[in-house]
């Protein structure tokens, strides 16, 4: 007989009653072959007594098993494994091990994409400063008032009917705050019909790249590029094409060479602060590449994930602004003002497009979150949004000087960069003899976690890769004060390091 009282653990503080865990433990060895079908049980009298719990449990345990059909009773004979259950391979029943390597590996084959291979997001530990790639202080976001909207939303039972499914394009009150806002600070003429509310920029580029890109089909993106975004254009089967990014931002006369060779479906443009290196897309640029998709009838997808925060002037109108032709397909989102975690986001373009991108987006994501849409858009039309928006661009703006300064003062020896007009990440380059992944580990050690962009593998830009984003809005002063110390440290260390070798 089959050792029930080392194979059966049954814990008396666990939430679930005895009886189910006795039940569902008993099912774990009939599906792993241990009882297999026709096994005669023990009678419940001596289950009890040998599990040391009372036989009522073991009653209830068997009555549920019957129920479910894992066991019957055999008149004069006794309790029985169903004898009409497949035969199963007996598996160890060390449980755990079991288990554990039925939750480590699939006994499926499926697609395994190699070009999917981000690391997952990892708090910084306690102690551990990062600079990271450009990214907002959620210690500023507006929670408060968000929880003060939402709750007042969800408070009138009216607004219950937003708990049911809603329109696949978003919540139209949004739709309708966005255009108004989008009309007044960008310079466009939307209409809540050209904008399908998304969850976070991402989801605007990638269903843009589904949209436009069958196999093969080409794209340019600057030879330095948001790596995410690369990421699902190759996904969607489109073909990079690389195309020079300087101080003026992408060299739209690369685009058009290549628009003479081959047919370009698309061009995607972080035009406002080109990621990595956080330039701007220059006027005369912006007006080469806006004729450019005309004459070339290809997409222009205008990723302008930080429009906000810009520190030297107005900031720049995007190209979605000037475009009489439709071919703009313009991505933002309440990500960066907010915060990372509020995934709303907006795609505006063209009608039909947007049509169809809202069926798209339906198949994997019925709808977006109604209640936090309908709560940015009250926010949107009470103008929170916009007075917490001017109140981090002046923190960031601070922030952004004091990084600067410490930088070129401390660290001017080693690094080079430009002040950055706008963003909240400044694209540091090397000046010689050092290795970014060295330097990422030597920081480590100083509890400095370097976790900003600095190439990828399908980059065409030649190794060592040039520059490495160091984000600074999301560091109070103090902390920006000691990743700066830290930085130093590692950085002495390291040119003490080069000179023994010398
Ligand atoms: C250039 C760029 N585009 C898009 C995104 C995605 O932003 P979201 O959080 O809105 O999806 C990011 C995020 O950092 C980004 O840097």
């Amino acid at each position: 007989m089959l050792p029930y009282k080392t194979v059966i653990k049954l814990d008396k503080k666990a939430c679930t009653p005895l009886y189910i865990q006795l039940c569902n433990q008993v099912i774990q060895l009939i599906k792993c072959g241990v009882l297999a079908p026709s096994t005669k049980l023990p009678g419940t009298r001596w289950m009890a007594d040998t599990l040391q719990v009372h036989r009522k449990t073991v009653i209830a345990a068997y009555d549920e098993l019957m129920a479910q059909d894992w066991i019957e009773v055999r008149p004069a004979k006794g309790t029985f494994v169903n004898g009409s259950l497949p035969l199963v391979e007996q598996q160890p029943i060390s449980g755990t091990g079991l288990a554990e390597k039925a939750r480590q590996k699939a006994g499926f084959s499926f697609i395994q994409r190699k070009h999917l291979n981000s690391r997952d997001t990892e708090f910084p530990r306690k102690g551990i400063l990062g600079l990271d790639d450009g990214v907002p202080d959620n210690r500023i976001a507006p929670i408060e008032e968000i929880a003060r909207v939402y709750r007042n939303i969800v408070k009138k039972s009216y607004n219950r009917r937003h708990l049911s499914y809603g329109s696949i394009y978003g919540n139209m009150e949004l739709r309708e705050a966005l255009a108004d806002y989008l009309n007044d600070t960008r310079g466009l003429s939307t209409s809540p019909d050209n904008i399908l509310i998304t969850r976070g920029s991402q989801m605007g580029i990638y269903l843009s790249a589904r949209l436009l890109l069958a196999q093969g089909e080409n794209i340019v993106v600057g030879e330095t590029n948001y790596r995410s975004a690369n990421k699902v254009f190759i996904e969607t089967g489109g073909r990079l094409n690389r195309v020079r990014v300087d101080e003026n931002g992408m060299v739209t006369s690369d685009v058009e060479a290549l628009c003479k060779k081959k047919k370009i479906r698309a061009v995607y443009v972080t035009s406002h602060h080109h990621h990595p290196t956080t330039v701007t897309l220059s006027a005369p640029r912006r007006m080469h590449l806006l004729e450019l998709s005309q004459k070339y009838h290809f997409a222009i997808v205008e990723d302008d994930y930080d429009y906000d925060f810009h520190y030297c002037n107005a900031p720049i109108l995007p190209l979605a602004s000037g475009d009489s032709g439709g071919n703009v397909i313009y991505i933002g989102a309440l990500c960066k003002i907010v915060a990372p975690a509020i995934r709303v986001g907006y795609l505006v373009a063209p009608k039909d497009f947007v049509d169809e991108a809202a069926r798209l987006r339906r198949v994997i994501d019925r709808q977006g979150d109604q209640i936090l849409e309908l709560t940015l858009a009250r926010m949107i039309r009470d103008g929170e949004i916009q007075r917490h928006s001017k109140k981090a661009l002046k923190i960031y703006h601070a922030r952004r000087d004091l990084f600067c300064t410490l930088l070129r003062e401390r660290l001017g020896k080693y690094f080079e960069f430009r002040k950055p007009e706008g963003g909240m990440a400044i694209w540091v380059t090397l000046r010689e003899g050092y290795d970014w992944e060295e330097i990422k580990a030597e920081a480590k050690k100083n509890k400095l976690k370097l976790g900003g962009y600095c190439g990828d593998e399908d980059d065409t830009i030649d190794q060592p890769y040039p520059g490495l984003r160091m984000g600074f809005a999301s560091l109070t002063p103090d902390e920006i004060k000691e990743a700066v110390n830290r930085l130093e440290t590692t950085m002495k260390f390291l040119e003490q390091k080069v000179e023994s070798y010398v």
